[in-house]
């Protein structure tokens, strides 16, 4: 890291410098080290790019990404930069083409990249054109490393990335195929802007103590509490993670978790759905889990709440900016019942939703809360100081485990 970033705090990864989420270095070293370093990001569903010559544009921190479907039936991606002047090649999100052609001067590639010609290369008359050295083989888009996991795509530039599967690993692995069970069926998307850093939102997302504390929709609706059962499971080297909750069967009754949610402020006692519908779940998984939070390093979500489940992309934008990019997803089988409810219950999420609402509003107001104080520390003590699995959803595990991936990437 920067030489003039002071170290890290003695107590580990119980301590985070509120700098992290808002110096000008920490976040160009982030972008390079771990956006750009040994990491993959997700990209697409293999879904979304059905035909040869679909297309979508996406991002690997900030370097624009094109992925394709190519000719050859595979999935390519590559940085959405021309070889010439570096103009953007691909300016829409998503579309079809039969060769990929820079505006500005016409260079095209084709799917996979490669360059395949140079507008006016021979000159006119004799005159001008490009050197006779100039080989088109040289200058194609520079590409990704691609790999499929549960029909999810995901990218990479680093030759040092491992392979994807022990990336994720069998432990977060295992609970993306429980949620991932069918082919996937896009219902919608969304994207809002977060104003705080990237990081503040995965903090966020692994934090399983704030959930039934700052959604009140969680607590009141029974939706989620800690009195539940569940717990976290995190990978070793702690950058992936689940957390789950047996949202079913309350570990200390209904009347027990009543008081001891009855002084917290998330608590309304008293109201009622006035549509009962937005709630009403079947089991899918055939396990209980009423909820499952699942993330892989550095910036990737997939979400299971009762039947709403949804992909969810965290895309750096400055140092205090973030895009959250939202697939809500169903099944291909999923008769219209299915998907009615799963469209109902999406409510819950979203830049809008009942409970994720508050998590595009926390953020900026943290960041809002830390200027001035760079060099104070936010302080990760629930559950301990490990970043390993419990059984038990009132801890900071998982973020710890974050912290635990980033610092070796950024050398802090
Ligand atoms: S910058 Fe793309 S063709 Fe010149
Ligand atoms: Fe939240």
């Amino acid at each position: 890291m920067d030489r003039h970033v002071p170290a890290w705090p003695q107590e580990g990864n119980s301590r985070v410098p509120y700098r992290m989420f808002s110096d000008p270095d920490v976040y160009r070293a982030e972008l390079d080290r771990v956006f750009l370093g040994p990491t993959w990001q997700f990209l697409v569903l293999a879904d979304e790019l059905p035909a040869p010559g679909d297309y979508k544009t996406t991002f690997l921190g900030e370097t624009p990404v094109i992925v394709t479907r190519g000719a050859d039936g595979r999935v390519h991606a590559m940085v959405n930069r021309c070889a010439h002047r570096g103009n953007l090649v691909c300016l829409k999100h998503q579309g079809h083409a039969e060769a990929l052609t820079c505006v500005y001067h016409s260079w095209s590639y084709d799917l996979d990249g490669n360059l395949k010609s140079v507008a006016f290369r021979r000159g006119i008359g004799g005159k001008g054109g490009m050197p006779d050295s100039f080989r088109l083989e040289d200058h194609g888009l520079r590409k990704l490393r691609t790999d499929d996991f549960a029909g999810l795509v995901f990218g990479t530039l680093s030759p040092d990335a491992p392979p994807l599967a022990d990336y994720i690993g069998n432990l977060i692995g295992a609970r993306i195929g429980r949620v991932l069970h069918g082919k996937p069926k896009i219902l919608g998307t969304t994207s809002q802007i977060l104003h705080n850093n990237w990081k503040l939102y995965v903090e966020n997302v692994k934090d399983t103590y704030h959930a039934t504390l700052l959604h009140t929709f969680f607590t009141t609706f029974r939706v989620s509490r800690l009195t539940a059962g569940g717990g976290v499971l995190i990978a070793e080297g702690g950058g992936n993670h689940a957390s789950y909750t047996r949202g079913k069967h309350d570990t200390v009754g209904r009347e027990g978790s009543d008081k001891l949610y009855a002084d917290i402020q998330s608590m309304r006692d008293g109201l009622r759905l006035a549509d009962p519908r937005l709630l009403d779940s079947v089991e899918e998984f055939g396990d209980d889990v009423t909820v499952q939070i699942l993330s892989v390093f550095p910036n990737f979500v997939l979400q299971q709440i009762n039947n709403s489940i949804a992909l969810r992309l965290v895309l750096p934008k400055g140092p205090a900016e973030t895009e959250l990019q939202w697939i809500y997803l169903g099944f291909a089988d999923d008769d219209a019942a299915m998907t009615e409810r799963r469209l109902l219950q999406s409510n819950l999420v979203g830049p809008a939703g009942y409970v994720s609402m508050e998590d595009g509003a926390v953020g900026g107001f943290v960041q809002r809360a830390i200027v001035g104080s760079e060099n104070e520390c936010s302080i990760l003590e629930m559950g301990g100081h490990e970043h390993a699995s419990q059984e038990t959803r009132t801890t900071e595990a998982s973020i710890r485990g974050f912290w635990q991936a980033y610092r070796p990437l950024m050398g802090l």
